[in-house]
């Protein structure tokens, strides 16, 4: 039997945390966005609100539902006041384990006995995580895609001592947001990025020892392989110190050196170039255009 969830506490207002605050308000919960940066809690409602403004346009939703949804959403930068009245929470800061751990630790104090801890992590060990927690049969990974509006798959992950119940719980709770569930079992990087993760790995190899240039590389994985994105460019999208994060917990999960991060990776991360979230990676992004353009650091090489 599964479990009735009425009020969602999101951890983490960024690139993903705004897509899930903004799915759960849209399909009727009420939705408690926390973040330690009140910039970032601002930044995620005009950013739901400019993507609710596009459904509306398209006609996807009314104009009535945007408006109730928003006010569905309340924002908090005290942990213990966004959690304290919640059937679920939906854990999506910054990928890296130690930050996590703590904030499990503090939704385990903090959060009623019966709320069903989950996390977005995109490959840290749910097992690991239910670890620091008094309640590990309902600690479970939630791992939406992004953007969270459109993308239609929820991986969830079982943890080793995860709940049956909770587990049905988070899969029919998936279908009603309009998702589709697909379970699996805890181990690094789950399926989804164990496979991804060395492909995007793989091109920065490739444009590190000057193989092809960034253009090539992502024209060569869309045309020839029907991907709808380059493998660079997606990277820019996941934020590529997400993608180094991941590529670490491949690394020391698996013990095995073609899991080790590119170093080109490496360099952009510590040097700021995250992709979109930071205005340049691969590709340089400037707000209001859609044009791609290849990173003057990559466009000028001589294998062009
Ligand atoms: N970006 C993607 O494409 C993608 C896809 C699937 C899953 N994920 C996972 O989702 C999670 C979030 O990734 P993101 O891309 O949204 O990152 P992001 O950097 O865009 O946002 C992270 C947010 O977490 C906040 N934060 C940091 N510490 C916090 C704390 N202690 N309490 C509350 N908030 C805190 C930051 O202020 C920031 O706003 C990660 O675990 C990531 O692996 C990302």
């Amino acid at each position: 039997m599964s479990l009735k969830l009425n009020t969602v506490t999101v951890i983490g207002s960024g690139t993903m945390g705004n897509g899930i605050s903004h799915v759960f308000a849209q399909h009727g919960f009420n939705v408690r966005m926390m973040d330690i940066n009140q910039g970032a809690l601002d930044k995620a409602l005009v950013t739901i609100g400019k993507n609710m403004d596009r459904l509306v346009a398209k006609g996807s939703i009314t104009e009535q539902l945007k408006q109730e949804s928003m006010a569905r959403i309340s924002t908090y930068t005290n942990m213990e006041e966004a959690v304290k009245e919640s059937d679920l929470v939906v854990e999506a800061a910054t990928e890296n384990i130690e930050l996590k751990l703590n904030i499990f630790r503090q939704l385990d104090q903090f959060s009623p006995s019966n709320c069903i801890l989950a996390s977005n992590t995109s490959s840290i060990s749910l097992t690991r995580i239910a670890s620091v927690t008094k309640r590990p049969g309902k600690v479970i990974g939630m791992h939406f895609m992004n953007p969270v509006p459109v993308m239609k798959l929820v991986e969830i992950i079982n943890g080793y001592g995860t709940d049956a119940e909770v587990t049905e719980t988070i899969y029919k709770l998936s279908e009603q947001l309009g998702k589709v569930p697909c379970v699996v079992n805890d181990y690094p990087g789950f399926i989804s990025n164990r496979i991804l993760m060395p492909m995007i790995n793989e091109s920065v190899l490739a444009l590190q020892e000057g193989v092809a240039g960034v253009q090539e590389i992502d024209t060569i994985m869309k045309l020839g392989m029907a991907h709808p994105m380059g493998p660079l460019q997606l990277a820019d999208f996941i934020g590529l110190d997400t993608c180094y994060s991941i590529m670490h917990v491949l690394h020391m999960g698996f013990g095995n050196q073609k899991y080790a991060p590119a170093t080109l990776l490496a360099n952009m991360v510590q040097a700021g170039y995250l992709g979109v979230k930071s205005g340049e990676g691969f590709y340089k992004y400037t707000p209001g255009s859609k044009e791609l353009v290849v990173s003057s650091r990559f466009a000028s090489r001589e294998w062009k």
